[in-house]
């Protein structure tokens, strides 16, 4: 609390213990765990799940995947369609000290990819994305995904390992029952793929799944061969909504100060939208104010954020007070932030580059 704000703060205890706890649930199921790293961004934290014992590496964009190549890491995954003669030049360099597999949905993608696989001598390891539900990428599940899979068998310069899917159309359900259902659903269609393709003398071996909100339940099903979980790592509001993080669990805030109590019952805060995004704005509980419930943010705009107070609990709150703020939704805003202060407990114990923020190429 006694640092310049607004601040991002990660508690490496917590972190630990929260990277620790999913790789003891990944090994008692069997299962490898490919932490997405769309959620920290930071070398440091990818060598902790690394050696909390991940498999491997996910990222979203190939610039993503650089800094994790340039910091030692050879086994990642990018999930997400490379496309270009400049992405394909940059894979191409990544390829000679790391074990790159890409995920796509399309012969598109899949023809560039090729081309490198033939041209370097080694195919391009690729997962073709299946839509489950979410309706964000993927080929239906069934015959569109069984045509394309065909079709990339045939294709020199590629090797089509597994099936991938996310289940992001969990996000908005907080009823456990209901997203263990979707769970369900979504390994029946992926795992009906992959037996329709066995019949046809196609083996496709993995089977790549994993949000946060539903690993737990993917770890348990059988079928599975890998889970790629990022927002566990540090947690958020919505998580805290799903259940499946506690206030405890939570290992990412912003410390912000009381700039301004226009009225009794209104404060505002100096971390507003360039510091914690809008996401999630609407969601009863979207930021929260850790121990503080007499607090609630109500909007922000870019360098203020608005909150209310419940003047019927009589705690007091002065321009100068700093509070603990839980994001809505954390990825996006360690994205935010070029470092991170490391506490562990109440203690300041170093910083942490964001060394992967902004790399959306
Ligand atoms: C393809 C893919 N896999 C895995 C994840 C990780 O999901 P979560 O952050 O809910 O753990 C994401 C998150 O956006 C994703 O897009």
């Amino acid at each position: 609390m006694d640092l310049d704000t607004p601040a991002l703060v990660i508690d490496l205890d917590r972190v630990e213990s929260n990277v620790a706890s999913m790789a003891s649930l990944a090994r008692a199921s069997g299962v490898r765990l490919r932490p997405h790293t769309k959620t920290h961004k930071m070398p440091e934290i990818a060598r902790l799940q690394i050696e909390a014992g991940a498999a491997g590496l996910t990222c979203a964009k190939l610039g993503e995947a650089e800094v994790m190549v340039e910091a030692g890491f050879d086994d990642i995954l990018i999930a997400f369609p490379l496309l270009g003669a400049d992405k394909l030049a940059r894979l191409e360099v990544l390829r000679r000290t790391a074990r790159i597999q890409v995920s796509l949905d399309s012969v598109e993608v899949a023809t560039g990819l090729a081309e490198l696989g033939v041209r370097s001598g080694q195919p391009v390891e690729v997962y073709v994305e299946v839509d489950t539900g979410q309706h964000r990428m993927g080929t239906a599940p069934g015959a569109p995904t069984i045509d394309l899979v065909s079709r990339l068998v045939e294709t020199p310069g590629l090797v089509v390992v597994g099936l991938l899917s996310h289940a992001g159309h969990s996000y908005p359900i907080s009823d456990h029952a209901q997203r263990s259902a979707l769970v369900d659903d979504e390994l029946r269609e992926l795992l009906a793929t992959q037996l329709a393709l066995a019949k046809l003398g196609i083996d496709v071996r993995e089977i790549s799944v994993g949000s946060t909100p539903t690993v737990r339940d993917e770890m348990s099903r059988r079928g599975v061969s890998e889970v790629r979980p990022g927002t566990y790592v540090f947690n958020d509001t919505l998580m805290l909504a799903h259940g499946v993080a506690t206030l405890e669990t939570c290992a990412a805030h912003v410390i912000a100060t009381v700039v301004s109590r226009p009225s009794p019952e209104r404060f505002v805060l100096d971390a507003g939208s360039k510091c914690l995004t809008s996401d999630g704005v609407g969601r009863p509980g979207w930021i929260q104010v850790a121990g503080r419930d007499e607090l609630t943010i109500e909007f922000v705009n870019e360098e203020h954020g608005v909150g209310r107070i419940d003047l019927s609990r009589g705690v007091p709150l002065s321009i100068g007070d700093k509070v603990l703020l839980i994001p809505s939704h954390v990825c996006p805003v360690i994205n935010l932030f070029e470092r991170a202060v490391a506490t562990r407990g109440d203690l300041v114990v170093g910083a942490l580059d964001v060394t992967g923020r902004g790399r959306v190429r």
